[in-house]
């Protein structure tokens, strides 16, 4: 739910207006999370796992959440704080309570749940409420967070009165009702950015921006003084489709405006995001006289042209550079299945895009944007491919914009170098659009606390990055970098993809700071330290041997191969597999060479998905850094038993395969560069190797794996065992 943020950006606003506060921030009780369950119930769970919950319109209420299904006195709804509560803050918790069936009264007890340091949990009853069926009562309780809140995250629940598990009777197994629930921070300091540091954008040679949102052009709001580090401003929303005709022929363009109007009086740039897009555009855009009220292709293209005429004739001469199309492919790199694609039904929307974009202003750099395409792979493949498509045809584009979304852990900085060198090569402008670096490497992290080290390690990342940028820069390679936001509390990135969860993206912090990410490039000594990285363990990996000689890749045992031992897939990663399947290894000055047997009875590929094909998956880290990221010396090949291979990351050039089916299943015989590394006897080279297995409907339904089972060796290199080349 992103509405809290809203709200507290609200609420600040409403007491700078009210002239409560002024830049020597007066302390005013600020409310920092509030659901009426409307349509969401955000980050709230079930404590015990087999709760259901609901909003429901239940007690006259326009919504609650009702959570039904409790099997114990201690199941009910929970929700962490970790996105509201800050160090020694004390807070006014307010929610009504009720309950549905069952007797006529019953206690609701309302507790917070924090993690010990020493392990295990500690529990705080805030209030017991002595609630009757059918009727809300309000609980209205402080609490104070202590100081160790950003470690051991504390969550808010409610339940019944405990009783062992023999003794509970359906009574006490009532579905909870809550509603209204509100935390407000009691004489809280309403942040203040500084305003006497140097303005970021100073440090950086390129034109460097961030994406702004109309509330923050105003002097009153907080996040104004902030504007100032940045030299280019993008509407974070404004410029959208929805936002600029939300109804066919109704432009509004007011909010929009405060952008652009600050930005000319404060002389900064602007660029324009966006024309074309498959999110955040009104049903409108494709509804028309075609099948099932579709749009015909004409009723589409007459919509965007005008919409890009009218949306470049307001903007003519005010900004320099548009993105004309927003995402059109997806992960495969192929066009992404959208309302347009759908309409149309080839790419020649992109096409026209460009072309009325033109036309409409010839003076605006016209740019196709997307994510993901900042590190090497099928997407990036797509992109290039699709903007040579475009280069041929004499399309009008000017240049490619990578949104990067990226985090400190992937891509790395030289892989987004590459992508830069690869784009600019075509002769076209590339500009970073949309930056924030993630702290988190997945979306399954939990939130991590925005401690020195978290943040100084981020830092080192964005001084990697910017110094590579102003490279390209001054290659004329990299035109601009544009941040996606100004400080981390107006990330899209908290909440987002992990409901609940806080991200810090960004230069400045949830209150505006700086943080080291800033001082890194304006007062290098207010920055602890680069930590180098703890050293791995590597006697606690499995390994094997692998001995020097070099087969033909022909999916034939050679006699050079009898130097090989067998080695048995023992860990059952999931499901069942097979027993008794078998790989050895060799390798020489250009490969790793793998020879696999697998015993399998039934070989199927139906799935569109090629890892649930009955599969072998190899997985090398030549450097055997067993990082948290892919870099370029590692790679996951995989192979089916009819020789289909596909990739994820590794070299696709280099690599060669064959496999061949067998009495007992099918063998794989395969070579997987070694290009990265210089070989020699004593060598670690990372590595495990993978058994997917599909049974007779294309389902896969078993994986075993020779080194390690989490089955996360796709994402990162760190659980792969170990092969040391010998003699
Ligand atoms: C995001 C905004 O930051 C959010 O406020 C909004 O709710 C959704 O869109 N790629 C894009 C941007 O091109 O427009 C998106 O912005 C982020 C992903």
């Amino acid at each position: 739910m992103k509405s809290w943020k809203r709200f507290a950006v609200l609420g600040l606003t409403a007491i700078m207006a009210f002239g409560f506060a002024t830049s020597n921030a007066v302390a005013k009780d600020v409310s920092l999370y509030k659901n009426s369950f409307k349509s969401d119930f955000d980050a709230w769970r079930g404590r015990g796992g087999s709760e259901k919950l609901e909003v429901k319109k239940v007690l006259g209420s326009d919504g609650a959440l009702v959570i039904s299904n409790r099997n114990a006195t201690w199941n009910g709804p929970i929700r962490l704080l970790n996105d509201v509560l800050t160090p020694g803050a004390t807070y006014r918790i307010n929610v009504k309570v009720s309950y549905l069936d069952g007797p006529t009264t019953q206690t609701l007890v309302l507790s917070v749940q924090q993690p010990l340091a020493e392990g295990g949990d500690s529990y705080t009853n805030l209030q017991s409420a002595q609630v009757a069926k059918n009727k809300w009562t309000t609980i209205s309780v402080e609490y104070t967070a202590p100081a160790n809140v950003d470690k051991y995250q504390p969550s808010l629940y409610f339940e019944t009165p405990w009783k062992p598990d023999n003794e509970i009777r359906p009574d006490d197994l009532v579905s909870i009702c809550i509603d209204e629930v509100e935390i407000i921070e009691l004489n809280a300091t309403p942040a203040v950015a500084q305003k006497d540091i140097p303005a970021l954008h100073k440090s950086f040679k390129f034109p460097f921006g961030a994406a702004a949102r109309p509330d923050q052009m105003s002097d009153a709001s907080p996040y104004n003084p902030l504007l100032r580090h940045f030299k280019v401003l993008v509407a974070e929303n404004e410029m959208k489709q929805e936002n600029l005709q939300p109804s066919k022929g109704k432009f509004t363009f007011e909010n929009a405006d405060k952008i652009v109007n600050y930005a000319q009086k404060n002389n900064m740039k602007l660029r324009g995001h966006v024309l074309v897009w498959h999110s955040q555009v009104p049903a409108w855009f494709f509804e028309g006289s075609g099948a099932k009220g579709m749009a015909t292709k004409d009723e589409l293209y007459k919509n965007m042209k005008t919409h890009i005429d009218t949306v470049l004739a307001h903007y003519k001469g005010k900004i320099d550079s548009w993105d004309v199309v927003n995402e059109c492919l997806e992960e495969d790199g192929t066009l992404r299945n959208s309302k347009y694609l759908q309409i149309v039904g080839s790419e020649e929307y992109i096409e026209n895009a460009f072309r009325w974009a033109r036309e409409a202003d010839p003076n605006a750099k016209l740019f196709l944007n997307d994510y993901g395409v900042e590190s090497a792979g099928a997407k990036q493949d797509g992109f290039y491919e699709l903007v040579k498509r475009l280069l041929a045809k004499g399309v009008p584009i000017d240049g490619v914009g990578f949104q990067c979304h990226i985090s400190m852990s992937y891509p790395s900085v030289k892989q987004i170098k590459d992508s830069i060198d690869r784009f600019a090569a075509l002769g076209l402008k590339v500009q970073i659009t949309e930056l924030d670096v993630s702290v988190y490497a997945s979306d399954v992290d939990a939130q991590k606390p925005a401690d020195n080290d978290l943040l100084t390690e981020q830092a080192y990342y964005f001084k990697d990055l910017f110094t590579m940028f102003e490279q390209q820069y001054k290659a004329k390679k990299l035109d601009m970098v544009m941040m996606w936001g100004i400080s981390d509390d107006c990330s899209w990135l908290n909440d987002f993809p992990v409901k609940g969860r806080k991200n810090y993206p960004l230069f400045f912090d949830h209150k505006m700071q700086a943080k080291p990410a800033y001082w890194i490039f304006v007062d290098k000594k207010k920055v602890s330290p680069r930590k180098s990285k703890p050293k791995i363990d590597m006697k606690k990996f499995p390994r094997i041997k692998a001995k020097k000689g070099t087969p033909t890749i022909d999916g034939e045992l050679d006699a050079v191969w009898q130097k090989a031992n067998n080695t048995l897939f023992e860990i059952k990663t999931s499901g069942n597999v097979k027993d008794g399947s078998t790989f050895k290894v060799l390798w020489d000055e250009k490969n790793l060479y793998v020879f696999a047997d697998i015993k399998d009875d039934v070989l199927n590929d139906a799935s569109a998905n090629d890892h649930e094909q009955d599969s072998v998956e190899i997985f090398i880290d030549q450097k055997n850094d067993k990082a948290q990221a892919y870099g370029n010396d590692d790679g996951q090949y995989r192979v089916n038993f009819k020789n289909r291979i596909t990739f994820n990351g590794g070299n696709k050039d280099l690599f060669k395969a064959v496999a061949k089916r067998t009495d007992t299943g099918y063998i794989v015989e395969a070579a997987c560069p070694l290009d990265s590394i210089k070989q020699k006897a004593g060598t670690l080279v990372g590595f495990d190797i993978q058994i997917n297995e599909a049974d007779k409907t294309g389902t896969r339904v078993g994986v075993s794996n020779w080194a390690n089972g989490t089955n996360l060796g796709y994402r990162d290199t760190s659980s792969f065992g170990i092969v040391e080349l010998s003699k």
